[in-house]
């Protein structure tokens, strides 16, 4: 397996935090999507965990369920390993994988699947295997739950502001912007600005390449495995449900 070259290395003091916000409203659409999952001994397997905001959320939606949760980033793992180990509902049915897909070890057979945020990290070969792994995988009444993030088409975007919020005496910042590589990849280049009293003490700059994919796509891709998607929630998030052709029968 070729050495895992993290983006996240500089980024992860502030994700947790910069994350949560973001997070309290994708909670919602994430839960519903996953209705009806987990009432009994289920198994859920998430993809790119980060430091484990989506896994609590997966966790109190299917109270029952064992989760998968893999995280190739060893410092958001970090975080997600203590947030899983500090709360003794979560160590008991929480394991954490650190390799990245598609070379995660992966339960067989599994209820669902949660992506969120994270998709765009695959690239085409990547993303065909996925849908692979949903297609075997897939119990059925089971169903995968990604999101596609804006823009689902390569454009650059000027930068914004994504999230501030205050600890103590400082302010931790998060910014992006984006670049256009070509039709199907972006590169997203991420800031990080801690200040306090309105000065800047520590900035870290971060890039990653980013696979974009709009429904459309999404849609035709999936046919190709016999799955199909419902948009699930408001649309502004780009959640949505993936299932097997078989359940529409
Ligand atoms: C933007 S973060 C989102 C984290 C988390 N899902 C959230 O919403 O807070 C993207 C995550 O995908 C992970 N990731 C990147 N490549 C991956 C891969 N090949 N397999 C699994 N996870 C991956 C990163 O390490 C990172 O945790």
């Amino acid at each position: 397996m070729p050495p895992y070259m993290d983006p996240y290395t500089r980024s992860a003091d502030h994700l947790d935090l910069l994350s949560a916000g973001l997070w309290q409203h994708m909670a919602p659409h994430v839960s519903a999507a996953l209705a009806g999952i987990g009432e009994n001994d289920a198994t859920i397997v998430e993809l790119g965990s980060g430091t484990g905001l989506g896994t609590c959320v997966i966790a109190r939606t299917a109270p029952m369920a064992r989760i998968v949760a893999v995280e190739p980033s060893s410092h958001l793992r970090a975080v997600l390993l203590h947030r899983v180990a500090s709360d003794n509902d979560l160590r008991s049915r929480v394991t954490v994988e650190n390799r990245p897909f598609p070379s995660s070890r992966l339960p067989e057979k599994f209820d669902a699947l949660v992506m969120i945020n994270s998709l765009g990290h695959l690239d085409y070969a990547e993303r065909a295997q996925l849908w692979r792994v949903i297609a075997a995988g897939l119990r059925p009444g089971g169903c995968a739950v990604i999101n596609l993030q804006a823009p689902t088409t390569s454009s650059a975007v000027p930068e914004f502001e994504m999230a501030r919020e205050r600890v103590g005496d400082r302010e931790y910042h998060g910014s992006a912007r984006a670049e256009r590589v070509d039709e199907h990849t972006m590169i997203w280049h991420m800031t990080y600005r801690t200040s306090e009293e309105g000065h800047e003490i520590d900035a870290a700059e971060v890039e990653y390449r980013w696979n974009v994919l709009d429904a459309g796509t999404l849609e035709s891709e999936l046919a190709q495995h016999n799955l199909h998607a419902n948009a699930a929630g408001d649309e502004q998030f780009g959640v949505f449900a993936i299932e097997s052709d078989a359940r529409r029968r």
